[in-house]
């Protein structure tokens, strides 16, 4: 019991910690777009993009706390969450969609580039996150955190297991609150006389 409350409370805290350095991104039209994509089994290409971010943090927090390691986390999100940001169904097969594992990566970011200001390490990030599979080698550490946590997500979506559902829940709720879709209330709109 303590230990779930633990849990819980990490998890709201990375969401949080997520959402502040991602706001930009999860607040716009063009990155809420991913939703109409599915990425893995039942899993859409925004809430992929959501757990990568999660894990890449992670990751983050341990090289920090335990190695010494800096990481620039804004960079790290932004880049996460813009790793998959091609924008198509790449299950629908067609001509300008062949390869699409090789191919993405450059057209995410194209993407990126035309609707958000990147910085060098966001733009490294996604366009070297299938690191190996595209023989391009990733030049910061933020690249190959994404680049693991990417494999692990993809790798736990493809065999449904549950690594994502809280912080992406807590993210959809921030951007519900944000939209004014969401409201608490007082109990004070009306009074019965
Ligand atoms: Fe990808
Ligand atoms: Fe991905």
């Amino acid at each position: 019991m303590a230990l779930r409350f633990a849990k819980r409370i990490t998890e709201y805290r990375l969401a949080k910690d997520l959402f502040t350095r991602g706001k930009e991104i999860i607040l716009s039209p063009e990155a809420q777009d991913m939703k109409n994509y599915i990425q893995h089994g039942e899993t859409t290409v925004f809430e992929h993009c959501v757990a990568v971010a999660k894990y890449s943090l992670l990751m983050a927090y341990f090289l920090e706390r335990t190695l010494k390691i800096n990481v620039d986390k804004d960079s790290l999100v932004r880049g996460a969450l813009l790793h998959d940001y091609f924008l198509y169904d790449w299950h629908i097969k067609d001509q300008s969609r062949r390869f699409h594992g090789f191919r993405h990566p450059g057209i995410a970011k194209r993407n990126a580039d035309r609707d958000f200001d990147l910085n060098d390490i966001e733009k490294d990030i996604i366009s070297k996150h299938m690191f190996p599979l595209t023989p391009f080698l990733p030049m910061h550490r933020e690249s190959y955190i994404v680049s693991i946590a990417d494999k692990w997500c993809a790798l736990a979506e493809t065999f449904k297991i549950d690594v994502s559902s809280y912080i992406i829940y807590r993210i959809n709720f921030r951007i519900a609150l944000a939209n004014g879709e969401y409201s608490i209330d007082y109990g004070e709109t009306a009074i019965e006389v």
